[in-house]
């Protein structure tokens, strides 16, 4: 008879308590700790000293290492950050916003998968198999050969894939739908999303098919409960975006099949997803140029260059603590351009308010656009346009240098392909400048003082603040 007893489990973290408690230590959550029964999961005593273990062959590093075969869905964003396509034997979990695209994104990969002559089966633990269709056939993919159904329980849903042909490419929509016997507590809870996933992923390394899990993303931006789960799967994507614009992004935080840091764009239309082969063009298409406190950044999405608006407002402050909210970008880095920009420039922003936003719902997490978000902040503050026709990229250090990235040559192409004329950087250094006109800074205050060199009200610029520190 197995061990039965209470645990206390965190169900957004999967931390276990012996007795229940209003906050979770591990994660912070409150009131995310509920009663779950177990079944004690280790092997009955009598089973475990049966068994001593057998050696196992050892290898060695070297020798052929096939490269993985790799299932092409057609859909280029999608596959590029897959690696190159969808791998066999693979899991992925896939987490986002509810609403923003998920079941849309894989109905159109699994149709496109089908038509590849794969073997794919698309199971709805959400939604009747009535709404897949309605969907499907608005995207116009009703005709796809996408084995449909709509079902959450683990054990038949391995059952099914077992019978009939081979399956190898299969979408749970989503995780946090299923349950599985084997186990006591209520559907949804840490413990059924995990063993759910433990069976999926045993069943992806035996049968070779690639498994697609969607996962539930909360406020926060957790994917909901199972974060135990992207320590299983293999790949971790993201799907994001804002419901005020139509652009997505897809991002893998955790690859072992491929790069992390490329992305995939996507414009949600009437007729489902469809790529954008030219995110730049897409992002800086609304452009407020000439207005003071924008800024185009040339940054690097993986491979791929893109560019991309810095909105800053500044303003002054009625408040004790002045607000510094920061939507894109990392509020640490934000507070160390500032602090950058008091000490070593003499711009004191101690009395005003400071809002930085990236346009189109983009998240930057290079440092390289330390200068285009200092540029943008002292353009607001001067009340100074910057020149529209200018791209920025460059690191700030916390002395005030101006330090150089990487990969300019490919950040110089983009900006020259779009139109622009002129580009701040650090150094040069052997590569070409693709015809832009290069502004070199090699510290920050030089920067800042090109900039309010062409504030059109000289009188009006904070006086004791733009002190005579920096010649
Ligand atoms: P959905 O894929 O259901 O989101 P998720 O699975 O992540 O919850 O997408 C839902 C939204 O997408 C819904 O608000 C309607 C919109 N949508 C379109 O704009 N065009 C389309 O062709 C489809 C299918 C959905
Ligand atoms: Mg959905």
């Amino acid at each position: 008879m197995a061990k039965r007893d209470l645990s206390y489990v965190c169900q957004s973290c999967g931390a276990v308590y012996a007795r229940w408690q209003g906050k979770c230590d591990a994660c912070g959550g409150w009131n995310t700790v509920a009663e779950e029964t177990n079944v004690a999961a280790t092997v009955p005593a009598a089973q475990r000293a049966r068994s001593k273990g057998r050696p196992v062959q050892l290898e060695t590093l070297h020798g052929e290492a096939k490269p993985a075969p790799r299932m092409i869905s057609g859909i280029g964003e999608l596959d590029r950050v897959a690696g190159g396509g969808f791998v066999p034997g693979s899991i992925v979990l896939l987490g986002g916003d509810p609403g923003i695209g998920k079941s849309t994104l894989l109905v159109q990969a699994s149709a496109a998968l089908a038509n590849a002559g794969h073997r794919v089966i698309y199971v709805s633990g959400e939604e009747a198999v009535d709404q897949v269709r309605m969907r499907a056939s608005r995207l116009g993919l009703a005709q796809a050969q996408v084995a449909l159904a709509a079902e959450t329980n683990t054990e038949n849903i391995l059952a099914t894939f077992a019978a009939g042909k081979a399956v190898q490419f299969v979408v749970i929509d989503s995780i946090q739908t299923l349950w599985s016997d084997s186990v006591e507590s209520a559907p949804g809870t840490v413990t059924q999303v995990r063993t759910s996933a433990q069976l999926l992923v045993r069943y992806a390394k035996q049968s070779g098919a690639a498994v697609i899990l969607v996962g539930h993303v909360t406020k926060d931006g957790q994917i909901a409960g199972p974060r135990v789960v992207e320590h299983m799967v293999d790949a971790v994507f993201s799907f994001e975006g804002d419901g005020a614009n139509q652009f997505r992004i897809l991002r893998a935080q955790k690859n072992r099949f491929g790069p992390t840091d490329e992305i995939g764009v996507f414009e949600m239309t009437g007729a489902g997803l469809s790529q954008v082969p030219n995110p730049s063009e897409l992002f800086l298409s609304h452009r407020d140029a000439g207005a003071p406190g924008t800024a185009v950044f040339a940054g690097m999405e993986g491979t791929r260059p893109l560019l991309m608006e810095i909105q800053a407002l500044v303003a002054p402050s009625s408040l004790g603590t002045p607000r510094r909210a920061v939507v894109g970008w990392d509020s640490a880095r934000l507070a160390m351009v500032l602090a950058v920009l008091d000490a070593r420039c003499g711009v004191r922003l101690g009395g005003h308010d400071v809002y930085l936003n990236v346009a189109g719902g983009l998240r930057i997490s290079e440092p390289a656009a330390d200068i285009a978000v200092a540029a943008a902040l002292v353009s607001s503050l001067t009340g100074a346009p910057l020149p529209s026709d200018a791209v920025f990229f460059g690191e700030v250090s916390l002395t005030g240098a101006v330090r150089q990235v990487s990969q300019a040559a490919a950040r110089l192409k983009e900006a020259a392909k779009l139109g622009f004329n002129k580009v701040v950087m650090p150094a040069l250094g052997d590569g070409t400048s693709n015809g832009l006109e290069v502004d070199t800074v090699t510290s920050l205050a030089g920067l800042v003082a090109g900039i309010a060199a062409r504030a059109p009200r000289r009188a009006a610029m904070p006086k004791p603040e733009m002190s005579e520190q920096e010649g």
